[in-house]
């Protein structure tokens, strides 16, 4: 049963900001970031470098905790990158996503961060707006970059989303790559400083499945930089490493992932830096989701526990299809004597909405609970990736939900 394993996950000090929160929350364990971090942190071979992919999260406490461990941050967007500048300055960030407009490559390149390229058009303009001496910073340094490849993979990898090996928006083809690689060796764009090959190929990899694409990704760089007889200095394998939510205590194997990636390094025979760019894995566990029942009703013959808020603040079990794992606080011990004779209950299977006006509003399906109240504060947990900033807050424009931070 979900509810099971995300109370084992509960602390006193969340269930505590759960309790009194007044209104939709946010609570986010600090603690437990910083313990994790280093965790996946200690588990990767010596010299392997980990990025933050930031759309994950980019709560400022957050990244100041993440701060501590990581080497840099994987960025999307410009609004990331001020938004890094302003909160955590210090680390590099690198730069992917398709559709990069001038005006974030400019961005970028000023603020000296590599990108990472997604096509061989992008990679023109990227040339075109380094210079040297051409476009708006000419005579400055050039343009640091990786390309990004969508490589083959397994047909029968069980990716949850996968970004590559299928037709994609997200980086280009090997052959795409090697237009790229012979324009790059025959010194064709002196704006560019290539510096090796970038993929993210899929997300929500077991750590076997993750260290295979690592592998695979290590191998194909290491020969596009032989073909091309271009140096290789960096290659990044990306994230995409797993959260179970219908198992919220499993842990995504970082010892077993980390031992297999150093063999795969030496396998490779590569002396590039490696880096990985967990988003999900890193800030799911650290973020948990409060609010109340405000209706409990029973409709053609099941139960429905209505909440405040819902999918506009946490959107992440519509986005991913699952039940998101919950913790219903009815405790008096907690909540003060709520259970009086008035206050309608349920038990068994419960499904648990939100306030919006779509049947699309759904937290967690049919879900057996051993009792639910109205009034009764319900947590849920593995809320702090791909939470608040992927939902459409601004739909029936409710109140934004509270942050609170413990830990
Ligand atoms: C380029 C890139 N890197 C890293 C990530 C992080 O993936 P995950 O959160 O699954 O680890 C994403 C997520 O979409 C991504 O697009």
């Amino acid at each position: 049963m979900t509810t099971v394993g995300a109370a084992a996950l509960l602390t006193p000090a969340v269930a505590a900001a759960a309790a009194t929160a007044d209104g939709p929350t946010f609570v986010y364990d600090l603690a437990q970031l910083d313990a994790h971090a280093g965790v996946i942190r200690s588990a990767l071979p010596t010299g392997t470098q980990l990025l933050y992919a930031v759309k994950a999260n980019p709560d400022p406490r957050l990244l100041a905790v993440l701060d501590r461990h990581v080497d840099g941050w994987e960025i999307a967007s410009r609004g990331e990158l001020a938004h890094l500048r302003r909160h955590v300055p210090d680390r590099p960030a690198y730069f992917a996503g398709p559709g990069k407009t001038d005006a974030e490559l400019t961005a970028a390149l000023t603020a000296g961060v590599t990108l990472h390229v997604e096509s061989a058009r992008e990679l023109r303009r990227i040339a075109a707006l380094a210079g040297p001496d051409s476009g708006p910073r000419a005579g400055a340094s050039r343009a640091a970059v990786l390309l990004r490849v969508n490589l083959p993979v397994p047909t029968d990898l069980p990716a949850v989303l996968a970004m590559g090996g299928r037709p994609s928006p997200f980086g280009m083809d090997p052959a795409e790559a090697d237009i790229c690689g012979r324009a790059l060796a025959a010194g064709a764009l002196p704006g560019i400083e290539f510096r090796g090959i970038h993929a993210h190929l899929a997300s929500g990899l077991d750590a076997d499945d993750c260290a295979g694409l690592a592998d695979l990704t290590l191998h194909w760089a290491v020969a596009f930089g032989r073909r091309h007889r271009l140096p290789i200095a960096e290659i990044d394998v990306g994230g995409g490493m797993a959260v179970d939510y219908r198992r919220p205590a499993d842990r995504f194997d970082w010892a077993g992932y980390g031992e297999r990636l150093g063999r795969g390094i030496r396998a490779a025979g590569t002396d590039a830096v490696i880096r990985i760019e967990p988003g999900r894995s890193v800030t799911a566990y650290s973020g948990w989701y409060a609010t109340r029942v405000v209706d409990l009703k029973r409709s053609h013959g099941r139960w429905f526990a209505l909440v405040a808020g819902g999918t506009h603040h946490l959107r992440t079990p519509v986005a991913k299809g699952h039940d998101q794992p919950f913790v219903v606080l009815g405790n008096r011990s907690v909540l003060g004597n709520r259970s009086g004779a008035d206050r309608p209950t349920a038990s068994g299977p419960v499904t648990v909405v939100g306030q919006l006006c779509t049947p699309k509003d759904i937290l967690a399906s049919e879900v057996p609970v051993e009792r639910i109240g109205v009034g009764d504060v319900v947590v849920f947990a593995l809320a702090g990736a791909y939470g608040f900033t992927i939902s459409h807050h601004d739909f029936l424009m409710h109140p934004r939900p509270a942050v609170r931070y413990v830990g």
